[in-house]
């Protein structure tokens, strides 16, 4: 009972359980002018058999936008796709998948995840772009780290979407206080526009393939501040990516569209939500109130 309550609550946040759950909404969401990249939820898989199963179904869903014809692309994380159980089995995986999206002329997109595997999802997105370039990664302000991450990767003009970041680190490596967090977030996006080199990728096909800089953050402060820096630059609209969670912030959703910038939706789908509905919950204590409410109702 209490988990059916939580699987219906989830639903807030995730498209469903299945590719037609996510193709669905994506077309919902293509018809109210949103891009989209769709996540099948998944993570820390420690068996061979479930990362090769969520490698055929990330294949299946990159065949399914393509004959779907909507605008999405596809973010991915490692440890879904065999990184606990070594680099060679995750390369193995990820090869299928860069593969399908050279093939269906997609863009990938490496989630980041908590900071024990950030230098192999770094090392792994080198070599993943020797074989297929289409492919940009996430880096997260909270982290000391990201500064140079970030040197690096503009260098070779790799897509990246900046985050807070969601997870639980130490205060050896990370910024403790929020508004710490919130200003190495601006610091290090404008760092990035100011080593943009081409805007050519996102003439290519927009609906698809992300700008050099996409910001993944629901915080209003913030997407004004970076809005006013694109619009004073002389850069188009389009040079800046905003990205947002699947049923979190709509009004900011439909008002930076309305204002001309490309809006992305990061949409899970799948039946493993659990730990993705749990960082919703604790990144906002309204939620986890709402969610309590409900339990006890
Ligand atoms: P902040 O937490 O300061 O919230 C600002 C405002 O946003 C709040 O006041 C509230 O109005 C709203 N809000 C935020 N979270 C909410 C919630 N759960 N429910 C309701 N309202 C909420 N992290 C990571 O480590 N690796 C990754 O790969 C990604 N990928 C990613 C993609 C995209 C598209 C987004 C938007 C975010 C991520 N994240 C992520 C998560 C990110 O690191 C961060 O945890 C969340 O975005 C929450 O932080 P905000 O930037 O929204 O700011």
């Amino acid at each position: 009972m209490k988990w059916r309550i939580a699987s219906n609550f989830a639903l807030r946040f995730i498209a469903g359980e299945t590719i037609d759950d996510a193709i669905d909404t994506v077309l919902r969401l293509n018809n109210n002018g949103y891009y989209v990249t769709v996540d099948f939820l998944g993570e820390q898989t420690i068996s061979e058999t479930d990362a090769q199963n969520s490698t055929m179904e990330i294949v299946r869903l990159l065949e399914r936008i393509q004959s779907s014809q909507i605008e999405a692309n596809v973010s991915i994380k490692l440890s879904q796709i065999g990184l606990m159980l070594g680099e060679e089995s995750c390369k193995q995986n990820l090869i299928k998948i860069l593969n399908k999206a050279n093939e269906t002329n997609n863009f990938i997109r490496i989630d980041m995840e908590d900071s024990s595997v950030t230098d192999q999802t770094l090392k792994i997105l080198v070599w993943a772009r020797t074989i297929y370039d289409r492919v940009g990664i996430v880096i997260q302000s909270y982290l000391y780290r990201s500064e140079e991450d970030i040197e690096e990767l503009m260098e070779k003009q790799i897509p990246i979407r900046m985050v807070k970041g969601a997870y639980k680190e130490s205060h050896k490596i990370s910024f403790k206080n929020k508004s710490d967090v919130d200003a190495n977030f601006v610091r290090l996006s404008q760092n990035i526009i100011s080593s943009i080199k081409s805007i050519h990728d996102v003439d290519r096909d927009e609906g698809k393939f992300p700008p050099v800089l996409a910001i993944g953050t629901h915080d209003e402060k913030i997407i004004k501040i970076l809005v006013n820096l694109i619009n004073n630059s002389g850069l188009p609209k389009k040079s800046l990516e905003i990205q947002m969670l699947y049923g979190i912030r709509n009004d900011l959703q439909s008002h930076f569209l309305k204002e001309g910038f490309p809006i992305r939706i990061y949409l899970p789908y799948g039946t493993h939500w659990y730990p993705y509905f749990m960082r919703r919950l604790a990144e906002r204590p309204a939620n986890l109130w709402f969610f309590v409410k409900n339990l006890f109702r």
